[in-house]
């Protein structure tokens, strides 16, 4: 059962402030994206991986994702980030008419272990048609409403916070985009669109390295993380 990885990096957000692209901000001298697709490959699992990349940076992409040594292919993105999900896994399938599980990762969680990702893959394999890694939540979570006042208190133990990547079958990827699609329904998160068309999204868990680098204090936590890791134990994680 062959595996395909995407991962659109073609938005311009530059919310942390580096002046580039989320995905091209270093940690340890390399960019995020080349960790994450680093650590895809790493899993031993993935036949290949496609990157969308804004137009004005695919040149930058392929050249710093030389490195790594892993089957990438980088397409130009579109405007929106479900378009560059659709792009890229249209590439992905050209490269690999045969696969059947897709993977969608995003490269801000740069440092995912790779035995998490054997682990979605194992579990779409098994059967599941779509799974994400999921952690229980340590903070209580509170809903409020516009005014900041408290209007319910989920039960703690039912909630989970989810991470990447996110595993499907391809062809339930597929068929979520393309009710998003004609329902006009924007997403940042793939197993919500399989979710709408009544597919159940299962969850193994989470790691806490495969967090999300969003802000400043998210990339000292990140050169951390990295700097703790020996070769033997990424490859183990
Ligand atoms: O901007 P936003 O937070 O929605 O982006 C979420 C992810 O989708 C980012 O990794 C971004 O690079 C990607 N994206 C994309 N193509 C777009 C817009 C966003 O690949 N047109």
């Amino acid at each position: 059962m062959s595996v395909v990885a995407l991962v659109p990096a073609a938005g311009r957000g530059e919310r942390l402030g580096a002046g580039v692209p989320k995905a091209l901000v270093e940690v340890g001298g390399e960019p995020l994206l080349v960790h994450a697709v680093r650590g895809l490959w790493r899993s031993g699992c993935v036949q290949q991986v496609v990157v969308a990349a804004p137009r004005s940076e695919v040149d930058v992409v392929t050249a710093a994702l030389a490195s790594v040594g892993a089957a990438v292919h980088v397409v130009i993105g579109g405007a929106e980030r479900s378009e560059s999900v659709k792009l890229a896994l249209d590439a992905a399938l050209e490269i690999v008419p045969d696969a059947e599980v897709v993977l969608v990762h995003d490269a801000a969680r740069a440092f995912t272990p790779p035995g998490l990702t054997a682990s979605v893959v194992a579990a779409v394999r098994a059967g599941a048609p779509a799974v994400i890694p999921a952690l229980p939540v340590a903070d209580t979570i509170k809903q409020v409403d516009a005014d900041g006042v408290v209007r319910a208190t989920p039960d703690r133990a039912t909630l989970r916070a989810v991470q990447t990547p996110q595993g499907f079958a391809v062809d339930v990827l597929r068929r979520a985009h393309e009710a998003a699609l004609a329902d006009g329904v924007a997403a940042t998160d793939d197993a919500g669109l399989v979710e709408r068309i009544g597919i159940p999204v299962h969850t193994v868990l989470g790691h806490a390295d495969a967090m999300k680098v969003t802000t400043p204090f998210d990339l000292t936590v990140a050169g951390a993380l990295l700097a703790a890791r020996s070769p033997a134990v990424e490859g183990q994680a």
